[in-house]
């Protein structure tokens, strides 16, 4: 099994007790760490990530009815709503589940189902729960509801319920990733056409996750505000999308006056961002570690000076991963403003590189990291549940 199976274990237990019988079908999808190629998917351009082997797990029982009726293993309440009077309401994780049975609602007949939810992806720390939430609701409807399981077009869906719903306006890129990724793979999304190559991940070395402890809300950060800036780019540039822009036109832009200091920097980083990522590609299929390592460290440069999302915890673990022998490149990964970091690492030297990151940036912030090697995992799905009975 590429995930780990404790939630779903713990899901089907939390079932039988809060609902009196046992669930009939079992769904999980997948968080993620992205390699190399940030804040490029909402413009057009390449990313690079792949599933982590935690997920969203979801244990449930169809219903005749069209009220869905769900329970999150961290709280008590079974929460409900039906599918004929979905309304807006508050914040929370139960907003991801509507939101998706709405979107999925335009297009499909749905039908409802209790169903409880638990998860190993960490909140709030840039590996995509709220993807892996949404991707294992839908998972959970084409189950109760017998539709088909097309992965783009779910995470499409997915995407749209987050935009609309739950009013992050993020990319394709987690959706995507949770939706469609293929074992011991990194994915090459195009994200203007949705196209996805499944590419092996580089022999004798490990994707290692570098949590800073530290959190952020999607809904409070400076997200929504990086996304108004490179539109803005865009149309001072004349160009639908930033990776329209080759890097000499943004260049010449800026030196006759056509944007300012602060747009150009923002472009500079999603033009270079997306070289990176292509290169990235280039590097693994000629099996140059070294090469992709350094485009890891260079991505976090640019996010750090020109797209400024980074922190100082950030800083400090990526710094803190870079001065161990095996680490051959470290980043942060995902939105930025808090969270977690990705680095490549030597397999043969994990164990070492996580005691020195653990000791040396709990000494330099007073903080507590979690650090963890993943698998790459494969996207959404369900899962014959006798296994697990
Ligand atoms: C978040 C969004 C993604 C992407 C990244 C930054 O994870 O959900 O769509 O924009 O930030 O690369």
């Amino acid at each position: 099994m590429e995930s780990r199976i404790a939630p779903a274990i713990a899901a089907i237990e939390t079932f039988t007790s809060s609902f009196g019988s046992k669930p009939s079908a079992i769904v999980r999808a997948p968080g993620r760490i992205n390699l190399i190629g940030e804040h490029t998917d909402y413009n057009g351009g390449f990313v690079l990530p792949m599933a982590l082997d935690r997920s969203v797990w979801i244990a449930l029982r169809p219903r005749e009815d069209r009220t869905v009726r769900v329970q999150a293993t961290t709280f008590d309440e079974v929460m409900s709503f039906d599918l004929d009077s979905l309304q807006r309401e508050g914040h929370t994780w139960i907003e991801y589940v509507k939101g998706v049975a709405h979107q999925l609602q335009l297009n499909h007949e749905l039908r409802g189902f209790d169903g409880v939810i638990t998860s190993d992806v960490p909140c709030g720390a840039g590996l995509s729960s709220s993807a892996a939430l949404e991707l294992s609701v839908a998972r959970g409807f084409a189950t109760s509801s017998g539709l088909e399981w097309d992965p783009i077009v779910m995470a499409q869906h997915a995407q749209r319920a987050e935009c609309d719903w739950v009013g992050v306006e993020c990319g394709i890129m987690d959706q995507l990733t949770s939706a469609a990724a293929v074992a011991d793979s990194a994915m090459l999304i195009d994200c203007r056409t949705h196209t996805i190559s499944a590419l092996p991940l580089p022999v004798g070395f490990s994707v290692v996750v570098l949590d800073t402890g530290t959190r952020r809300r999607l809904q409070d950060s400076a997200y929504n505000e990086r996304r108004q800036q490179c539109r803005n780019a865009a149309e001072m540039l004349g160009v639908a999308e930033l990776r329209d822009v080759p890097l000499t036109d943004l260049e010449r832009a800026a030196r006759r006056g056509r944007i300012d200091d602060t747009t150009f920097r923002r472009a500079r980083h999603v033009v270079t961002e997306n070289e990176r990522t292509l290169l990235a590609v280039a590097a693994m299929g000629a099996d140059d570690v070294v090469q992709f390592g350094e485009l890891i460290n260079a991505s976090h440069r640019s996010l750090r000076d020109d797209f400024q999302v980074s922190s100082v915890a950030l800083d400090v673990i990526v710094d803190v991963a870079r001065g161990h022998s095996a680490c051959v490149g470290a980043r942060l990964s995902g939105a930025g403003f808090a969270g977690c970091a990705v680095a490549l690492v030597d397999s043969d030297g994990v164990e070492s590189f996580e005691s020195h990151v653990l000791q040396n940036y709990e000494e330099r912030t007073g903080l507590s990291a979690v650090v963890f090697e993943s698998i790459a995992a494969s996207g959404a799905m369900e899962i014959d549940i006798t296994r697990f009975m």
